[in-house]
């Protein structure tokens, strides 16, 4: 078979390999920590699964309209507005399966071939994957550990070009569990008006965060022309599994955005869509609660890992990944995850599985509880004791 050229330029995302390998030795009876998988480990909320069911009873079985139910629509538009303080309509609003057809339609609709597209890495791969896959270029920006994995905004201005089209960032930040801070958005957004640049800001983990303030890059003065918000329900609500999402842009990206859809997917699943209005506009509360499980979870495994030879640990600020340096263990990023496999029954991802600037670091989500977390860290420690 002779496939499309460009299939040989999309990438993927290495988790699902790992937990492909873990699950594998798991059933040769090995047991493993799953310390790789970005999801969080709860259940979705009860009042969410009660309006599916109901959603399903009541025959909510149909297509919908590409761009969502208008109900959904609106929810997100008055959240969109209520958390950014701007004015979001509802036409502004695409629901897609999930956040990553955000990334995927963005890419698609704004960037051709020979475009230039500045991006975070070590970052979520995805990214780097589609911007191949068009046929642009991927320009890194570099995260920096030294500076809580914030890129340096000096290192964006001197890296735009007239080809630059998009500028992705992701705050909070998976792998590092990094955040930017206003003044960084501040003035990414003042290079991005200068250069007329468009702006895909991944903020899928805006309210898993423990310290610092979280600002919404929608939230700055004159940016919404140029901005399309990535956001959706997989981490707040642990709803990973029902593919449930969305854009928030410029109603004239909208149109094309849905015409994507339409193209794809039709729509997104209907009762899906119901439920997300209620997670929406219902209690808030275990979405909170899994936040402060979070917290503390973060707060064993970092000093935990400090305390192992070798590794250096900072301290995220939000999402539910580590992002420790263990260049000090003598291994590469690579064969360290797969001894740790081997050696410690922990799954873990290589660094570089988030781009090359992830060299010398691995990525741990803490969405395990204390008691496998504090495991781990044993299993870890005697492992890198014998090296
Ligand atoms: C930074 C980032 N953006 C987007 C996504 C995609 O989320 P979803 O599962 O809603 O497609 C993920 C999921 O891991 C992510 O880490």
């Amino acid at each position: 078979m002779k496939l499309a050229e460009a299939m040989s330029r999309l990438g993927t995302e290495t988790a699902f390999e790992v937990l492909a390998k873990a699950r594998a030795l798991e059933a040769q009876g090995r047991e493993i920590i799953h310390l790789e998988i970005g999801e969080p480990d709860f259940d979705t909320p009860s009042n969410i699964i009660e309006v599916a069911g109901t959603a399903l009873r009541e025959g909510k079985t149909h297509y919908s309209p590409s761009a969502g139910i208008p109900e959904l629509r609106q929810a997100i538009a008055e959240y969109t507005s209520e958390t950014r303080g701007v004015d979001v309509t509802p036409e502004q609003v695409v629901v897609t399966p999930g956040g990553k057809p955000v990334m995927f339609f963005s890419i698609l609709a704004l960037v051709e071939e020979g475009d230039e597209v500045l991006y975070p890495n070590p970052g979520f791969p995805i990214y780097e994957s589609m911007i191949n896959f068009v046929g642009a270029k991927p320009v890194p920006l570099v995260l920096e550990e030294e500076r809580g994995f914030r890129f340096d905004v000096s290192q964006l201005r001197k890296k735009v070009t007239s080809r630059t089209k998009l500028l992705i960032i992701n705050s909070p930040q998976n792998p590092t569990g990094g955040m930017l801070t206003r003044e960084d958005l501040e003035e990414i957004a003042a290079v991005a008006k200068e250069h007329d640049l468009m702006v895909l800001s991944d903020e899928i983990y805006e309210r898993i965060v423990y310290d610092g303030e979280f600002v919404s890059f929608l939230s700055l003065p004159d940016v919404q022309e140029r901005t399309i918000l990535l956001n959706g329900f997989s981490k707040t609500y642990a709803m990973t599994g029902w593919r449930l999402g969305y854009g928030v842009m410029p109603e004239e990206l909208a149109v094309h955005i849905t015409r994507l859809m339409t193209n794809s997917n039709s729509c997104t699943s209907t009762f899906t869509q119901h439920a997300g209005v209620e997670a929406l506009r219902g209690p808030q509360d275990e979405a909170r609660k899994m936040v402060e499980e979070f917290k503390r979870r973060r707060d064993v495994i970092v000093p935990g890992l400090n305390a192992i030879e070798g590794i250096r640990c900072a301290m995220p600020s939000g999402a539910f990944y580590v992002f420790p340096n263990i260049e000090g263990t003598g291994m590469n990023e690579r064969d360290f995850a797969d001894y740790l496999m081997e050696e410690a029954g922990v799954a873990v991802l290589a660094g570089t599985s988030f781009g090359e600037y992830g060299r010398g670091f691995i990525r741990m989500s803490y969405a395990n509880s204390i008691e496998n977390i504090q495991k781990a860290l044993t299993n870890i420690d005697a492992a890198v004791n014998k090296l």
